[in-house]
């Protein structure tokens, strides 16, 4: 027998200790990426169960919408309810004012949607993400209309940042969105003023929203291994 990869084990301690947190008659945001897919499974896992009953999710990506009917939890849209009790999503960074970098999954457009209705919005990480300066280990990606690439990417040259088209892997390309456009991933040196950054990107147009997540996340839920051990602590 092969012993457990520990950051499998701490990811699934973080996704199973944010499913425990929403109750029954809950409206769920689903967040996207490898971390919020345990999280999707142990919710899925609580409803066959009877210990949770008559929860909805609001998908945030193609793939949230697979599992979450693969787990048998059944999906809304934001035109049926008024608003989201709780999200549980992953992010790519984290600051010790819980602002975020998302979008390592290109899906942070729709993800910011859900997240920012939701009354209670959940980040679960391990401890490898968290940062004292967003844009230190992970670019910033924006997703950008095709026919806008070349006009965002001299636009974000011009405010310090180097642009990297994001290409596919098993596919010939760049990445298409599930909305059908492209990602621009940045890389700037640090990012000292996230919530200015997140207004001026977004305001160059063809740019439909960037991973910044400012003052939104309420409660980060961090995998650790210790002493072997896998545990989940708060922030
Ligand atoms: C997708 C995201 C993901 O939540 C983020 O990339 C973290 O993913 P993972 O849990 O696989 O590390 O923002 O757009």
């Amino acid at each position: 027998m092969t012993a457990a990869d520990p950051v499998k084990v701490m990811k699934q301690e973080v996704g199973r200790a944010a499913a425990s947190r929403v109750q029954s008659g809950s409206i769920v945001g689903l967040g996207t990426g490898s971390t919020t897919a345990f999280a999707i499974q142990f919710l899925g896992e609580r409803l066959k169960s009877g210990d949770l009953k008559d929860i909805k999710g609001v998908p945030t990506s193609f793939q949230a919408s697979v599992l979450a009917k693969q787990y048998g939890i059944p999906l809304t849209t934001l035109d049926e309810i008024e608003k989201i009790d709780i999200a549980i999503d992953g992010a790519d960074e984290v600051d010790p004012q819980k602002n975020l970098i998302k979008g390592g999954g290109a899906a942070h457009t729709r993800e910011k949607i859900v997240d920012s209705l939701a009354d209670l919005f959940i980040v679960v990480v391990d401890s490898s993400k968290l940062v004292e300066k967003l844009g230190t280990t992970f670019p910033l990606p924006l997703e950008v209309l095709a026919l806008a690439i070349s006009p965002v990417t001299r636009a974000v040259e011009k405010l310090g940042g180097q642009p990297e088209l994001r290409m596919a892997i098993k596919k010939d390309g760049p990445v298409i969105t599930d909305q059908g456009n492209m990602i621009i991933d940045v890389k700037f040196t640090a990012i000292d003023n996230p919530a200015e950054l997140e207004k001026t990107l977004n305001n160059i147009p063809g740019v439909l929203d960037n991973g910044l997540f400012v003052g939104l996340a309420d409660l980060i839920l961090v995998g650790e291994v210790k002493d072997g051990q896998p545990s989940v602590r708060e922030i």
